[in-house]
């Protein structure tokens, strides 16, 4: 099984980091493939809404989504990881987000039906305050997509690291991470 996390927080080893690196070390355990897409190392534009996407299936621009779409499609199990900014995502994730309309033609929703996809966030409010509008939308586009929602982890952190003090909450992510990897292989997908 392989996983990819795309990391929409800039705080390497920061909450949201630690989060998923628990959740990975569980996947690990149970023998997938794990990766982390930095987005806010990569050049990703907005959607121009040119909508070539809807004759093609492919996005017109050349940037850093390119390689993003082809571990998308590659992976069986998507971790959308991100702290809550302003009751949503981080704009590094919603930008990445907003390409995928290309995903919604041509063959790719066939290769996307199916995947699974969990989402990992961390806030400084309570997770009952904070959480409800990015999981509401993630929702909605997972369903979209005809993916499947595998479950959520969503901490309670201010200060860069302070997941780390939370080891109930990292054993949480690190079980869920065994659940994932322990359901059967999906199918495989081709290059964007
Ligand atoms: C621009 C910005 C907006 C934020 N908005 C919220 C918010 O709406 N609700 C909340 O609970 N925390 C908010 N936070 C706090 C972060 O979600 C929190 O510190 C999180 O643990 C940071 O995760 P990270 O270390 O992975 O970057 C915000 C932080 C920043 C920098």
């Amino acid at each position: 099984m392989k996983m990819v996390a795309l990391m929409g927080s800039p705080r390497k080893r920061g909450n949201t980091d630690l989060l998923v690196e628990a959740f990975f070390a569980g996947a690990k355990s149970k023998g997938a493939e794990v990766e982390k897409v930095w987005l806010n190392d990569l050049r990703i534009h907005g959607c121009q809404a040119c909508l070539a996407c809807h004759k093609t299936g492919r996005c017109r621009q050349r940037d850093d989504m390119t390689g993003v779409y082809e571990r998308l499609l590659a992976a069986d199990f998507w971790v959308l990881a991100t702290p809550v900014y302003w009751w949503g995502p981080t704009a590094q994730l919603k930008t990445a987000i907003d390409r995928w309309y290309c995903l919604c033609y041509g063959e790719q929703p066939k290769l996307l039906k199916g995947k699974k996809m969990v989402l990992l966030t961390t806030c400084a409010d309570e997770p009952k305050v904070a959480t409800p509008y990015l999981r509401g939308m993630l929702k909605q586009a997972i369903g979209f997509l005809q993916m499947e929602w595998a479950g959520e982890i969503a901490v309670q952190a201010g200060p860069k690291g302070e997941v780390a003090k939370k080891p109930a909450e990292l054993a949480r992510a690190r079980a869920l991470g065994i659940k994932a990897a322990g359901g059967k292989r999906l199918k495989s997908s081709a290059q964007c």
